[in-house]
């Protein structure tokens, strides 16, 4: 599979087609033409074609695709095969909402654990996993294999924080704090900006009103 020069662009795509497989998946459907698929998604049908041409096509004249095997295709491309550890660092409004929220696993994202500097957070429980003092992180890192830091924290300590991830092992750091992360090569790092999306509402809502004038 050549994935080489592939845009962000259509990756950023590819978990939205994976939820709707998904759904496919579970209501029975074992095939599906790119006509169908574009009808459901609300895309073109040429867009569907195009996006999956980037992996080899998955599909089959006359047959459309396999709904079981573009599902597990794309898992594998979005490296969804394997599972992933993760532990949060922050256990105020947003770290808590995050670790309560069980549909991640599903998708092989395993909550092991949750810190916080506040000594009165310490053992709170959020979906039976117990707030530690973020004093323990390192240790905690070093002793369990842990991938992903989703840091919930504002940003002076998420920027101070990073070295001490880096060091004990942590791969992808899922950041919610408003800053950009150091971080060296091989470490992946996600931002994550709720306002951005509501700036594109936003957005919308004024380009539509522009439009109607
Ligand atoms: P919060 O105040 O409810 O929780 C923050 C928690 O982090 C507190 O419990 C605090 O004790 C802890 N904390 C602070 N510094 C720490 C450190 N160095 N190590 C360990 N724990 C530490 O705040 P909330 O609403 O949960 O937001 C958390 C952060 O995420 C804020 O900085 C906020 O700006 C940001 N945020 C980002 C969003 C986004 O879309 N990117 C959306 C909402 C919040």
């Amino acid at each position: 599979m050549q994935e080489k020069g592939i845009s962000q662009a259509v990756i950023g795509r590819l978990p939205r087609y994976l939820r709707y497989l998904g759904e496919l998946k579970e209501n029975g459907v074992e095939r599906v033409s790119s006509q169908e698929l574009s009808t459901l998604m609300g895309v073109t049908a040429s867009q569907i074609r195009q996006d999956f041409n980037n992996f080899g096509g998955f599909g089959q004249q006359g047959y459309g695709y396999n709904v079981d095997f573009l599902f597990t295709e794309i898992s594998k491309i979005l490296g969804l095969d394997r599972e992933y550890n993760f532990v949060i660092i922050g256990a105020g409004n947003l770290g808590s909402a995050l670790g309560n929220y069980l549909n991640f696993e599903r998708r092989g994202f395993i909550f092991k654990g949750i810190f916080d500097k506040n000594p009165e957070l310490v053992g709170k429980d959020v979906r039976g996993v117990k707030v530690k003092h973020i004093n323990d992180l390192e240790d905690f890192l070093r002793n369990n294999a842990i991938d992903i830091a989703v840091l919930t924290i504002p940003k002076t300590g998420a920027t101070l924080l990073v070295d001490t991830l880096v060091e004990n092992g942590i791969r992808a750091i899922w950041n919610f704090a408003h800053v950009d992360l150091d971080v060296p090569e091989g470490v992946q790092v996600e931002n994550v900006h709720l306002s951005d999306s509501l700036m594109k509402l936003s957005y919308n809502i004024s380009r539509y009103d522009r439009e109607k004038k």
